[in-house]
């Protein structure tokens, strides 16, 4: 398929993605490259993507590889959210999402967590930056760090500031690790930073989410509602957590009115 890049949405450590259109009907999509030789975790990522599908996950659409400027490069196409990740939205509504709407984007996420959780699927990297959002609705992205339940091995991976003590403590991610990353995520959206604001080095941030025995602190200004989901979320006991299907029932998501204001806004992104 012959296809053109057109301008970068997005950056990450080590790949950039780019909207792109088809050179026959100039349909768009989104390209994440990275050099060829440095792009083992763009290689997870298409085999995991490109087995899953559902309408609060990213669509997997192909993947080349190009010559550019002398260097190999590895391309990954996946389907466009013009709206762009859940941080810029948090970033556009000026550092803070009401809660209503939180509420609405976290039910987006969590159905998109039940479905990669039934798959056995952990994604181990859940965070505002890595949530899309669409016209049809939010997506989850960036399965770069992800790991299949079944994988034996522990493997530290993610942003410090979203993981679970378990994970800070070395052990293995489960899928409880994920509704850790969610509660950290919906503080994000509500407050604008992710829990532990410490300014220290990320082994003290580590250091202190797994071994201190303390769990983030609950925003004092959400309802009842809002409290107790993030309480079931952020139990240090990863046993402990609801899971992404008991979540959906949850008071918070389960007494959603029918989110239409948000829908509408999602439109915006079509
Ligand atoms: N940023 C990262 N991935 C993206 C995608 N698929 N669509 C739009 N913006 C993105």
């Amino acid at each position: 398929m012959a296809w053109t890049r057109r301008s970068p949405v997005g950056n990450g450590s080590s790949a950039t993605v780019y909207l792109a259109s088809t050179a026959s009907s100039g349909q768009l999509f989104a390209v994440k490259s990275a050099e060829l030789l440095k792009s083992d975790f763009l290689k997870i990522e298409r085999r995991v993507l490109s087995s899953l599908s559902n309408p609060s996950i990213v669509g997997y659409k192909g993947f080349d590889v190009t010559r550019e400027n002398g260097k190999l490069m590895y391309n990954l196409f996946m389907e466009y959210a013009a709206g762009g990740t859940l941080a810029d939205e948090i970033f556009r509504r000026g550092g803070r999402i009401k809660e209503a709407t939180a509420a609405f984007y976290t039910r987006e996420i969590v159905r998109g967590l039940e479905y990669l959780h039934k798959q056995g699927l952990v994604h181990c990297d859940i965070k505002a930056k890595n949530i899309l959002i669409a016209g049809d609705g939010l997506k989850i992205a960036d399965f770069g760090c992800s790991r299949w339940v079944c994988e034996s091995e522990a493997v530290i991976g993610g942003t410090p500031m979203f993981m679970a003590p378990e994970v800070a403590r070395g052990e293995k991610q489960g899928i409880s690790s994920d509704i850790w990353a969610l509660g950290c995520t919906l503080i994000e959206m509500v407050t604008g930073a992710p829990p532990w604001k410490i300014t220290d080095d990320p082994v003290s941030v580590l250091y202190r989410i797994g071994y201190s025995g303390e769990s983030p602190e609950i925003p004092s200004f959400l309802s009842e509602k809002g409290k107790d989901f993030l309480r079931k979320c952020l139990r240090r006991e990863a046993t402990e957590r609801w899971s992404a299907s008991q979540l959906l029932e949850h008071p918070f998501l389960g007494e959603l009115s029918s989110g239409l204001e948000e829908i509408k806004e999602l439109h915006l992104y079509s």
